[in-house]
């Protein structure tokens, strides 16, 4: 039974709450008697706290309690390193001691009736610090002593460096970049005796609530971490950071429900972000285009606090076929506030300068840059010994779609050979992939008497379009029409489900929806075959007699399994007649982990961008974008091209605008607004367009589906520095690109 809702672009199930307002976010939940706090956090990038002085805060009106380290209630590390369901975004507790590792840690809280009285009394805290200096830059922290944390080499690749004909050497750097969903990260923390309810914007209310239950030392069965709605993460919301500690913290003291909201400037600092990355490719290829030798180093900045890995290298040993590939990437310990994933984590910085070099060796070789890859084109991931099969790879049909689509054809390649009017028009192109995943969910499908379906699940939907996912299956196994679908999602009491993260909650939940909406299913069968009075019951009635007869449900109706469906009946009559208000299932699944050692499960795009630059006003405007994708199949082609567009509209910040600035003394974050940190708005945003290439991947799942959350980021810097190369003949090697980079005679360097 398939109907055309499985790839449908059904319209998002929860947009209608959305855009009237009725959707509840993390801090328009009001407990009666709520209290408000506000943070105050460290002006030094490095020290300690010698004295805090509340004094005058503690006086001001409408203040309950002003918390620090020296009165705090002692809070636990999580067990991450023990548990699965376990990981913070800080490992140290806010308030542990007198220490301060970063510009922007909390040092303290003010608790009041209100917001302003809060925020007005958080002014009024005096805190004396010991600083110690800080290590703020790449440059100025000591040289690292531990060897590479990840590594990875294959044949000798220094070596066939040093042999090749063509040659590019090249260091390329992304800067610290931060997340900035429209939604603030916020908490509203409500205490029942010893059950903490927490509202929260959370991409794992799973995950959240394993954490709080071990920082906060109370059983995780007295936690639940409530999100139904996410204005956003990015990756900044996968895992709780000290502002939930510290709301479930004041709340427990003052006795009343805690709403900490954490300003946007703090979002700067205490919630993550993509680190700053330095990255050195050597490639070496013959004069016809075969690559030799890949090598690819990365230093990448950390927390004191924890060791967060950017994992740059990942996808450099297989994105092309290659015999010599050697990669390293250092950690270095620096006073910023530990970083975190940022869509696309480590893909997204790896593939700029991979991506980069690559068209820097078609320049080099006056070879298309389109050939280049084709010609290097990995039919197996050869990162493995022996290498391994894809589980499903389409990118020659996205190259060849894309060209064909954009007309890659007439590009002509020297460097401002293509013009239109006054400007001069740059095309670049880049391969963009994303690592498949799966992971295991629980699911409960409820048919109703009264004709409606509910999905529920302990997984979240942060704009992607996953209650719409949920509605779908449901409507596609039963006919159930998809406005009497419920889908609850949001609320870890609810059967155990996965954070969104990694672009992989879909794949993970698709199986557990179907099985249980199937489980369902069968439950409403077989009542109907075993209720006296049920047209099915046999010997009863009319329809049959003897055996149970074979029965199956369609278009929300209960029939014969050979006969149409309007000869049945619907199937809350079913469950009605037999005086039951509704028939629920539960389904776990998880993926085949021999499957996981079999193949090497990515999704592939390729992605070319269009800029115009027009010399004579020293303007620089993305004019196009074209990204083809295969992620297998697509569940919903208006939420997945949403997503497509949306990382490609990203990728145009990251290319242009977004960079997190640092006083280069403490750290402290000098663009920490809307105004000042840049991310691309609609007049930014040219026509854009996306084409799926769709060949299922039944490796993952039986639905075919990878995810499509990321890989729409992954190439669109490298193409768009490409393109800016092919307007202007400037290479930048530098994220963002600026305009005072493409003034004449402009040389980039890199710190
Ligand atoms: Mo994504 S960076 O795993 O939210």
């Amino acid at each position: 039974m398939s109907t055309s809702i499985i790839g449908a672009p059904v319209t998002r199930v929860d947009g209608r709450a959305k855009v009237t307002g009725a959707a509840q976010y993390a801090v328009d939940h009001s407990p009666s008697n709520v209290a408000f706090g506000y943070p105050v956090w460290s002006t030094i990038g490095n020290g300690r706290i010698a004295n805090i002085d509340t004094s005058a805060a503690e006086r001001m009106p409408g203040v309950l309690a002003v918390l620090h380290h020296g009165n705090a209630d002692p809070l636990f590390r999580p067990a991450e390193r023990f548990e699965p369901y376990s990981r913070a975004g800080e490992v140290r507790p806010p308030f542990e001691d007198d220490q301060v590792y970063y510009y922007g840690q909390y040092v303290a809280l003010v608790v009041a009736n209100t917001f302003e009285q809060a925020q007005a009394a958080a002014s009024a805290v005096r805190v004396e610090y010991q600083p110690r200096p800080s290590v703020v830059t790449l440059a100025a922290a000591p040289a690292p002593q531990q060897p590479p944390l990840l590594h990875y080499l294959r044949g000798n690749a220094v070596q066939a460096f040093d042999r090749a004909p063509v040659r590019i050497d090249q260091t390329y750097e992304i800067p610290t970049e931060t997340h900035n969903p429209m939604e603030l990260h916020a908490t509203t923390a409500v205490w029942d005796g010893d059950r903490l309810t927490l509202y929260e914007s959370s991409q794992g209310v799973v995950n959240h609530q394993h954490v709080m239950s071990e920082m906060m030392g109370i059983p995780v069965d007295r936690v639940t971490v409530l999100s139904p709605y996410i204005g956003s993460g990015f990756g900044g919301k996968l895992f709780p950071w000290p502002h939930s500690m510290l709301a479930a913290m004041a709340a427990r003291r003052v006795q009343r429900p805690v709403k900490v909201q954490v300003p946007r400037d703090l979002m700067f600092t205490t919630v993550g972000h993509r680190p700053l990355t330095h990255q050195h490719v050597r490639i070496g290829a013959t004069q016809d285009g075969k690559l030799l030798s890949i090598e690819h180093d990365v230093q990448q900045p950390t927390s004191l606090v924890d060791t967060f890995v950017e994992n740059c290298i990942g996808v450099t040993s297989m994105l092309y076929s290659c015999p010599n590939v050697g990669t390293q990437q250092q950690l270095i310990p620096m006073n910023i506030g530990t970083p975190t994933p940022m869509r696309g984590p480590g893909i997204v910085s790896g593939l700029f300068p991979l991506e980069s070099a690559l068209d820097e060796l078609a320049v080099q070789l006056k070879m298309d840059p389109l050939d280049l890859r084709l010609k290097n084109y990995a039919e197996q991931d050869e990162s493995y010994d022996p290498p391994r099969p894809f589980s499903s790879k389409r990118l020659r049909e996205c190259y060849q779609a894309g060209a064909e689509k954009w007309g890659w054809s007439r590009r002509t390649p020297q460097v401002g050979s293509m013009r239109r009017g006054n400007e001069i028009v740059g095309w670049g192109m880049a391969t963009a992939t994303w690592h498949a995943g799966r992971g295991s969910a629980t699911v409960r499908v409820r048919l109703n008497a009264d004709g409606t379906a509910r999905a529920s699940c302990a997984t979240q939907d942060i704009g992607t379009g996953t209650y719409t996912v949920f509605a779908q299956v449901v409507a596609e196994k039963t006919g159930i029409p998809i406005d009497k679908i419920e889908v609850v999602l949001g609320d870890s009491s609810l059967p155990d489900g996965p954070t969104s993260g990694g672009s992989t909650a879909t794949a993970t939940v698709l199986p557990a929806v179907d099985q249980a909406t199937q489980g369902a299913i069968g439950r409403v069968i077989a009542v109907a075959q075993q209720t006296p009075g049920s047209p099915f019951y046999p010997g009863d009635h009319a329809q049959t007699a003897g055996d149970p007869p074979k029965l199956a449900m369609t278009a929300g109706r209960i029939h014969l399994a050979d006969r149409p469906p309007e000869s049945g009946v619907p199937f809350g009559e079913i469950i009605a007649g037999a005086r039951l208000a509704a028939l629920d299932a539960e389904a776990r699944t998880a993926p085949d982990p021999r499957d996981e050692h079999r193949y090497s499960s990515h999704s592939f795009g390729a992605q070319f961008i269009e800029v115009t630059w027009d010399p004579g006003i020293a303007r620089l405007r993305v004019s196009r974008g074209l990204t083809v994708i295969d992620a297998g199949r697509i569940i919903n082609q208006k939420t997945g091209r949403n997503q497509i567009l949306g990382a490609v509209v990203m990728g145009i910040g990251m290319g242009i605008f977004e960079e997190t600035l640092y006083d280069p003394r403490n750290a402290k974050p000098l663009n920490n607004n809307y105004s000042d940190y840049l991310v691309a708005t609609n007049a930014d945003v040219p026509d854009l367009d996306c084409i799926f290439v769709e060949y299922p991947d039944l490796h993952l799942n039986e639905y075919g589906a990878r995810g499509i959350g990321e890989i729409g980021l992954a190439g669109v810097a490298p193409a768009l520095t490409a393109a800016v190369y092919h307007a202007t003949g400037v290479r930048v090697r530098r994220l963002p690109v600026r305009v005072e980079n493409l003034m004449a005679g402009s040389q980039q360097k890199i710190a």
